[in-house]
């Protein structure tokens, strides 16, 4: 069932807070992506089912432990281009993860200025076929008008019907989160932090400018 999680821990709030900041540059915003990325799968993967098992150990002996089976079964896709050092990070906790990816792009040109509404241009899809037992990760940083999202959502899921949908995103807004889960009720929300405002630019609000370029150089 469709939810939001706050992903509050204080190292990933206080990376946050160095993405915030104007004179955080481009190669340490990018690190700071890719940290998040994995402190994001952490805490994805507190809520994956965990199973007792035994192993032998070098010296002979039995010990117990724990396998988390969903580990194996988990599909990322990454939104272009922003998405990719979050991504990096997310792989990290999910080595055996199949990758697909979205290129997609707001349409800036068409924009009413103030509209909450952007016609989104999807360029290039591929992505693997989901299995029912799969765990799908989207990833794209900023979730401002759920515009974008919802657009990718809506190609990704032809490639099948997983056991979970998870958006992966750093900032949020209230108004994103709502009109994602109202087309995707079934959707969980991973993020960082909500915001309260989005500009009349579609930019969110005090949020940390263009997610993309910060990371990769201007447009
Ligand atoms: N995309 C960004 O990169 N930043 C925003 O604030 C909104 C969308």
């Amino acid at each position: 069932m469709g939810r939001v999680v706050i992903v509050d821990h204080p190292l990933a709030q206080a990376i946050l807070t160095t993405l915030r900041d104007r004179n955080t540059r481009q190669i340490e915003f990018r690190k700071g992506l890719v940290r998040l990325g994995r402190l994001i799968g952490y805490e994805i993967v507190k809520s994956m089912d965990v199973e007792t098992v035994e192993v032998e150990t070098p010296l002979g002996v039995k010990a117990r432990g724990v396998r988390i089976r969903d580990l194996d079964h988990v599909v990322i896709v990454q939104v272009l281009r922003a998405a990719m050092p979050l991504v990096e990070g997310l792989v990290k906790i999910f080595a055996n993860a199949r990758m697909g990816v979205v290129s997609a792009r707001r349409v800036e040109e068409t924009h009413r200025p103030g509209s909450l509404d952007f016609d989104v241009e999807i360029t290039y899809v591929k992505v693997p076929r989901i299995m029912e037992d799969d765990v799908l990760i989207v990833a794209d940083p900023m979730l401002a008008t759920g515009s974008t999202i919802t657009s990718v959502l809506s190609h990704v899921l032809k490639y099948g019907n997983p056991k979970r949908t998870l958006v992966v995103s750093v900032i949020s807004t209230k108004y994103g989160i709502d009109r994602v889960l109202s087309r995707y009720p079934f959707v969980e929300i991973y993020t960082v932090a909500i915001d309260p405002e989005i500009n009349e630019k579609g930019y969110i609000m005090p949020g940390l400018g263009d997610a993309g370029d910060r990371a990769f150089g201007g447009s």
